[in-house]
């Protein structure tokens, strides 16, 4: 096919390496072995990351912003992300993703007003979930980062999020951290 025929929205757009993108996923299994296949072979953490923030996006459409806080040196620093420009650094215990690395569990926000010290890096953000991340995807490992997704809408993430992703933060602990 040639090269000018690549339209990058297309979620069946070929990928240059000559892969085909899959289609968006219709549920969170599905979403986790989509993203299983996309790690299969693939050690680079940057690369994975960023997939997985493409993937949980497109399956997510309610989700303004999808990303990962990445733990470095004891504090939370930005790593791969789909939406707004964002905060770049978050101590530990602050904001959502600060207290959910902090506390070790994931932390679903329908309010974000209501949450003392959330850290508001788009004004719009009407509701939040974050998901800590533990090395090697064990409950007892260290945090090595949280992934964070952000809604417009109020009360747009719930616990069936909470348990959806609760496997692809364990399939994402799992990757070359
Ligand atoms: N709201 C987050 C900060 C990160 S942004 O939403 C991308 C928080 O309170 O930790």
């Amino acid at each position: 096919m040639a090269e000018s025929s690549i339209d990058p929205r297309r979620p069946s757009a070929p990928l240059a390496s000559g892969h085909i993108a899959p289609p968006i996923a219709s549920s969170y299994a599905e979403l986790a072995q989509e993203l299983a296949a996309l790690f299969d072979g693939e050690s680079d953490l940057v690369a994975n990351l960023a997939n997985a923030t493409a993937s949980i996006r497109a399956f997510l459409p309610r989700a303004s912003w999808v990303g990962f806080y990445v733990m470095r040196a004891g504090q939370l620093v930005l790593g791969p992300f789909q939406g707004k420009v964002a905060c770049v650094r978050i101590a530990l215990g602050k904001g959502v993703c600060g207290t959910s690395a902090a506390e070790r569990r994931t932390l679903v926000v329908p309010d974000v007003e209501a949450f003392p010290g959330h850290i508001a890096c788009d004004a719009g953000s009407r509701s939040e979930i974050v998901v800590p991340i533990f090395r090697g995807g064990r409950p007892d490992g260290d945090v090595v980062a949280v992934l964070d997704l952000d809604s417009y809408d109020l009360a747009a993430f719930d616990e069936r999020d909470a348990d959806g992703l609760a496997p692809i933060a364990a399939l994402l602990g799992a990757l070359a951290w």
